[in-house]
């Protein structure tokens, strides 16, 4: 079975908001690569939360054939990466260096090799000779490739980037996008960034209110105005006529 993600029936509240997720079913099969679109409160972050167990909604979850339960979190951890959309929530450490090899530390691995890894994976981010500088200090953009760094260093065969482009400024977008177009991994993208959806992804999800409202081909989905209309999308400018 090449099933990544398998999810039927799931539904989440948060304590002081109901249907966050109104039963979501969905099957991701290895090398396509998902975008998550829909308004702001769709359910796209809290979805992608429990994807990787750290919310936890009622329902099932499998990932690559593995149920989702606290014993499993581990080794699912290991095999699916997870960005956040707020790098501040992924680098914790003093330095870059600590930050990038706090994962391959946690599964193990030898001093050596994981110096090896640090400095191969800053060296795919951009961030070469970063090793000891401080998170804080550097720009939005170079924490966004830090955070990913963070991730790629565990060689996922799966990512889950949560509004990779958000904030960017132009050239940094650009070079986010073409970065993360790089990654052999399969990629699960959750954004507004519609233009890096006709880039990077051979599906589409739309979202609203907690459900699924449009799960197909990226183009299908983008170019029909009255569906992203009804759920308030526009169009890509790339696609309108
Ligand atoms: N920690 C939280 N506590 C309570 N409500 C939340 C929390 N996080 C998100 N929500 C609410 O859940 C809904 C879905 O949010 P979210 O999953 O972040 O949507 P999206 O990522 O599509 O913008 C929104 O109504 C949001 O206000
Ligand atoms: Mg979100």
């Amino acid at each position: 079975m090449d099933d990544i993600i398998y999810i039927k029936n799931l539904s989440f509240d948060y304590p002081d908001k109901n249907k966050v997720l109104n039963h979501i079913n969905l099957t991701i099969k290895a090398g396509e690569d998902v975008a998550f679109i829909g308004r702001n409160g769709a359910g796209k972050s809290t979805l992608l939360l429990n994807i990787i167990g750290i919310l936890d909604g009622v329902g099932e979850i499998e990932i690559f054939g593995i149920k989702m339960k606290r014993g499993n979190l581990s080794e699912i951890r290991r095999r699916i990466g997870f960005v956040f959309q707020n790098p501040d929530d992924q680098l914790f450490m003093p330095t870059i260096f600590d930050d990038v090899s706090f994962g391959p530390l946690n599964f193990g691995f030898s001093k050596d090799e994981i110096e090896k890894k640090v400095k191969n994976v800053l060296k795919i981010v951009g961030l070469e000779g970063y090793d000891f500088r401080k998170p804080h200090h550097l720009s939005l953009g170079e924490k966004k490739r830090a955070a990913i760094a963070t991730i790629l260093v565990l060689e996922p065969e799966v990512i889950i980037f949560d509004e990779p482009t958000l904030a960017l400024d132009p050239g940094g977008r650009k070079n986010i996008i073409r970065f993360i177009k790089s990654i052999k991994s399969t990629k699960i993208i959750a954004t507004h960034d519609l233009e890096m959806v006709l880039e990077l992804c051979n599906r589409v999800i739309l979202m609203d209110d907690g459900k699924i409202v449009a799960d197909g081909n990226t183009k299908e989905i983008l170019a029909d105005g009255k569906l992203m209309n009804d759920t308030g999308m526009d169009v890509p400018s790339s696609l309108s006529v």
